[in-house]
């Protein structure tokens, strides 16, 4: 097939773990023979320096032109002293989320069989098998409601507003996602979701769990569906992550769990993510930052941009095959023992650098 990727880069560690990224969608395209049109564009705080603006004009509609977008990551201690609207954060991420209307966000988290020791749980507990998929609800909430402060400064708000059409166009992605991941699954047990909210004291949540409670009743009764407060899932996560497949959840509680999902996996560096809107192909990108204490060391962990540019292949162009080549060919090396310093077990074998670990997984991918 033939398509528009526009590559965003970013800054930290960004330009690096997204040169792997490319690295391997280059070599997918020659080896499935595919066309695959790749455009570098500036973002962030990168894009700030150069035209003094975090989202350029022409950055945005490269975006809106392609039929994806892979971003590494945004923001430093550089862009920290900006107005906040004008931060790499603000400006920059939550602005092309808003763009381009990606209302859902993906975030998978397993422990994969060579890195089990990376866990910080109990054996116990990973060994009864840690894979789930964080659906975080990601263009309303507290984000992006009104914000302000009063006239003298002392008292601030975030207003959280979510509509009943707003739960309920995010709760299908959940719904049809665990349905999915049951027909992908090795040992399939009955596809279940667990929406997580603050019933208990938040009207937002109230709304939330009538409307997804409504939408399974009336569309997935095939799907397990359950109802758990925000900290206790938190609890949860530690104590019994397997008990988990789908978690369904609003822009902040998914923030936060999933930051949290991704360290029982052993490292933020492993964590894909895919954004996802009503139409277009939507953004992929690493769910950890732009590191910048390790930026330019050649030390970071490129396997979370590298997964995010297969669940692209996937979720944007439905090139499924070639995006199991991908997830294999990582799994691969892993179990090889190639590691990055993050997933190096304390004292163990010897690390390799971000671009070692790409081309060993290039090389795994080609050897198939
Ligand atoms: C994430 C990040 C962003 C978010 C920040 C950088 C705005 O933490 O993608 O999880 O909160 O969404
Ligand atoms: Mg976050």
């Amino acid at each position: 097939m033939k398509a528009k990727i526009a590559i965003l880069p970013g800054d930290g560690v960004g330009p690096e773990i997204v040169a792997e990224a490319v690295k391997i969608l280059e070599s997918v395209a020659r080896r499935f023979g595919h066309d695959f049109e790749m455009a570098e564009h500036p973002v962030g705080g990168a894009a700030y320096d150069r035209c003094g603006d975090c989202l350029p004009v022409a950055t945005l509609a490269a975006c809106k032109a392609a039929d994806a977008v892979l971003l590494g990551a945004v923001g430093g201690p550089k862009w920290d002293a900006l107005a906040p609207e004008k931060r790499p954060e603000r400006r920059a991420l939550l602005t092309l989320r808003a763009e381009l209307g990606l209302f859902a966000n993906l975030r998978p988290a397993k422990v994969w069989d060579a890195l089990q020791t990376a866990s910080p749980l109990k054996d116990e507990i990973v060994a009864r098998g840690i894979d789930l998929l964080i659906v975080r609800e990601l263009t309303g909430g507290a984000y992006f409601g009104e914000k302000g402060r009063s006239a003298d400064r002392t008292s601030a708000y975030d207003v959280t507003p979510y509509s009943a059409h707003e739960i309920e166009r995010v709760a299908r992605v959940a719904f049809d996602a665990a349905r999915r991941r049951q027909d992908r699954a090795a040992s399939p047990r009955p596809p279940k979701v667990t929406s997580v909210d603050k019933a208990n004291v938040l009207e937002t949540s109230r709304l939330w769990r009538e409307t997804v409670t409504a939408l399974h009743a009336a569309e997935y009764a095939d799907v397990e569906l359950d109802h758990m407060y925000v900290d206790n899932a938190a609890m949860q996560l530690v104590r019994d992550p397997a008990r988990f497949d789908v978690i369904l959840t609003e822009n902040m509680f998914g923030d936060i769990l999933s930051d949290e999902a991704s360290q029982i996996t052993g490292s933020i560096g492993m964590l894909p993510s895919a954004s996802l809107g009503a139409s277009g192909a939507g953004l992929y990108e690493p769910i950890h930052g732009s590191a910048p204490d390790i930026a330019g060391k050649g030390i970071a962990n490129p396997v979370a941009t590298i997964l995010s540019a297969a669940m692209l292949l996937r979720h944007a162009f439905g090139l499924s095959g070639e995006a199991d080549a991908v997830e294999q060919a990582v799994a691969n090396v892993l179990a090889q023992g190639l590691r990055t310093p993050d997933i190096a077990a304390p004292g163990g074998v010897q690390t390799v650098s971000t671009s070692e670990l790409g081309d060993a997984i290039e090389a795994a991918l080609i050897k198939k």
